[in-house]
């Protein structure tokens, strides 16, 4: 794919954030998600890509915008996009931390179709690479980790949606020695930031939005961290989901490369509320400034952009077209 995409899909994922920003903390988080998808959506269309949305907004019957099987942008790569205009819808209605507006993408065919259901992740950053086992226990996952990190477990911080579902890993975690940061939603974001020394985040773990875990599962191929999945159909009508997406074997332990396949694929994630690498959008008169992450396989390369907004000049413009 060519590398000046990369600076495009950080500005499809920052028109996002930008207009569902005026509602954190309103509420009102099915509003706030309809302006994010809007403005990704109008974005998309000047981009030089042939792009079909395979993680999106829901089945065409249910998304008006970003559905399964849209096709976006005005002509060029032809490639494959996963969308999440706002991955925690909840947090940005409460005004808490951790909402990112985020996408990957990659060569046709290279992502998951994951259909719409739960998926058991485990993720790591780049210093716990090659170790993790799905199969094992968390106490076995927690030793390989610790060692191949060189520290020990009690400096290990491992973050998890806060779900009953969740209650014995939390118990073996905290018996094992590791800290344990309970998020309320949006396990894409820890994903990211595992993948950063100085993020505080050392492992993700537990069920989650399968759709979501492409995504992570993006982040850390870019970044070079580690993954590995199951698929969670809970009934005969989403096994067959799974395998109308060409996803036969669903309790295959999923890799990074199951998840995303292929030899190029780029990220891209604007913060909305604050998190622990990213700086949430702040406001001042007549602009807004963003902090954004974009990380390209193909040449490990990570960028942070932070950029400054005149609304102004953008209103004005938007008026004389
Ligand atoms: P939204 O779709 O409202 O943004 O929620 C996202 C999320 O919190 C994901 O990050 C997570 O994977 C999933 O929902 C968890 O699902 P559940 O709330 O059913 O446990």
């Amino acid at each position: 794919m060519d590398r000046s995409l990369s600076l495009e899909f950080v500005r499809v994922v920052e028109a996002a954030a930008l207009n569902s920003a005026r509602l954190i903390g309103r509420g009102k988080k099915d509003e706030a998600d309809g302006l994010a998808v809007d403005a990704m959506r109008q974005m998309f269309d000047t981009v030089n890509i042939t792009g079909t949305v395979v993680i999106g907004e829901g089945e065409i019957d249910e998304a008006p915008m970003l559905y399964i099987g849209e096709k976006v942008g005005r002509g060029g790569e032809v490639v494959d996009i996963a969308v999440d205009p706002i991955e925690g819808t909840n947090l940005i209605a409460k005004g808490q931390n951790g909402a990112i507006a985020v996408l990957a993408i990659a060569p046709k065919g290279c992502l998951l179709h994951a259909p719409d259901m739960y998926m058991q992740k485990l993720c790591v950053g780049p210093r716990a690479k090659g170790v993790i086992d799905l199969d094992a226990s968390v106490t076995e996952n927690l030793t390989r980790v610790a060692e191949k990190m060189e520290r020990s477990i009690d400096d290990i911080t491992v973050v998890m949606l806060d779900r009953e579902r969740h209650y014995e890993i939390m118990k073996e975690c905290r018996q094992a020695g590791a800290r344990i940061r309970l998020i309320t939603d949006g396990d894409v974001n820890p994903a990211m930031e595992c993948c950063f020394e100085g993020s505080g985040v050392h492992m993700v773990i537990g069920t989650g939005g399968a759709p979501e875990g492409v995504l992570a599962a993006a982040a850390l191929k870019c970044a070079g961290g580690d993954m590995q999945a199951r698929l969670l159909p809970e009934n005969e009508e989403q096994i067959a989901r799974c395998q109308a997406m060409g996803i036969t074997d669903v309790n295959k332990v999923l890799t990074l490369d199951d998840l995303v396949g292929g030899d190029d694929a780029i990220f891209a994630a604007t913060a909305i509320t604050p998190g622990n690498i990213l700086n949430g959008i702040r406001t001042f008169n007549g602009g807004m400034r963003t902090h954004s992450v974009v990380m390209r396989y193909k040449t490990g390369t990570t960028r942070f952009v932070d950029t400054i907004h005149n609304l102004d000049k953008k209103l004005k413009n938007l008026k004389a077209k």
